[in-house]
């Protein structure tokens, strides 16, 4: 049994109804409010409607989304994204990002698992939500949470030594198995792609892992664009793929709305990808305009 799943990230839905405003000044008043005044015109609903009547056209068995599913990780939009996960016509993975974890109190509350738990059930080593592992036949999601809470208008990640460690057993079980492992991460894990202050402090350790237990395909967002590159594994290069912002406003590749659908079947992987163009999305392999990223 193989997948075809589409991969789609930093949806960064917004409902406010019900927020005073002091719930977000007493935070971080730089960078909540701009955030908020800035993204209302820089992300548009619309385009998660189009994307996932996109998912029933295209006739994906499921979707995955690789965090930034709110902005503020208010409970209010943490309301709003299960609301609308629920009630899709297939069904969705999810992994955090930065933007749902915003705060201290979201994380220490685990908001996200709380509200959104659902979407990441799976198998895992031990009482740690991270990594989780989701079974399809010769397809394995896996799932790894790079989302901390940070300073004002910084956006670093970390998957943390745990995590590392228990990642590396889950891939060394999986590769035993003979699955296809795709691995779920919100941060850019190429050295060299996120932007100063938005980098995976322990990008080097995530790719050691990598490097020794292999994968067959590393999906991530944050960074708004569509990314080509690969890192080193223990069999040759792995790919890594980073997706534009599902529902972004801008207009030019590498940085329209986008997602790339992915076929995984008996050893073998196809991706397309499609990016927002006047109306709806279309298939645009051939409009991204950027040169792949080099390993580093
Ligand atoms: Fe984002
Ligand atoms: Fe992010």
């Amino acid at each position: 049994m193989g997948l075809r799943f589409l991969h789609a990230s930093d949806i960064h839905l917004l409902d406010l109804t019900g927020v005073g405003p002091l719930r977000y000044f007493n935070k971080r008043a730089t960078g909540g409010l701009n955030l908020l005044l800035g993204r209302r015109k820089r992300h548009d609903e619309d385009r998660f409607d189009a994307l996932v009547e996109a998912s029933r056209r295209l006739g994906v068995d499921r979707l995955v989304l690789t965090g930034d599913l709110t902005n503020l990780a208010l409970e209010s939009e943490f309301e709003h994204v299960a609301r609308r996960l629920s009630s899709l016509p297939l069904p969705v993975t999810v992994i955090p990002g930065n933007h749902d974890t915003y705060t201290r109190g979201s994380a220490r509350a685990r908001r996200f698992e709380r509200y959104l738990g659902g979407f990441m059930e799976g198998e895992r080593l031990s009482d740690a939500p991270y990594p989780f592992v989701q079974d399809y036949g010769d397809v394995a999601l896996v799932g790894v949470s790079s989302a901390v809470p940070t300073r004002p208008l910084w956006a670093t990640g970390r998957v943390g030594p745990d995590q590392l460690t228990r990642l590396a057993e889950v891939l060394r079980r999986l590769r035993g198995e003979g699955k296809m492992r795709v691995v779920l991460i919100h941060h850019p894990v190429m050295e060299g792609v996120a932007r100063p202050r938005h980098e995976l402090v322990d990008l080097d350790a995530f790719g050691r892992v990598i490097a020794q237990e292999g994968a067959e395909l590393v999906l991530h967002g944050h960074e708004h664009k569509v990314v080509r590159g690969h890192i080193e594994g223990p069999e040759g290069p792995v790919p890594v793929h980073g997706i534009s912002s599902g529902t972004a406003v801008a207009a030019a590749a590498p940085y329209a709305a986008g997602f790339t659908v992915y076929e995984i079947e008996g050893g073998t992987m196809r991706s397309e990808l499609h990016l927002w163009q006047d109306t709806d999305f279309a298939r645009a392999d051939a409009r991204l305009a950027v040169s792949p990223v080099a390993a580093p």
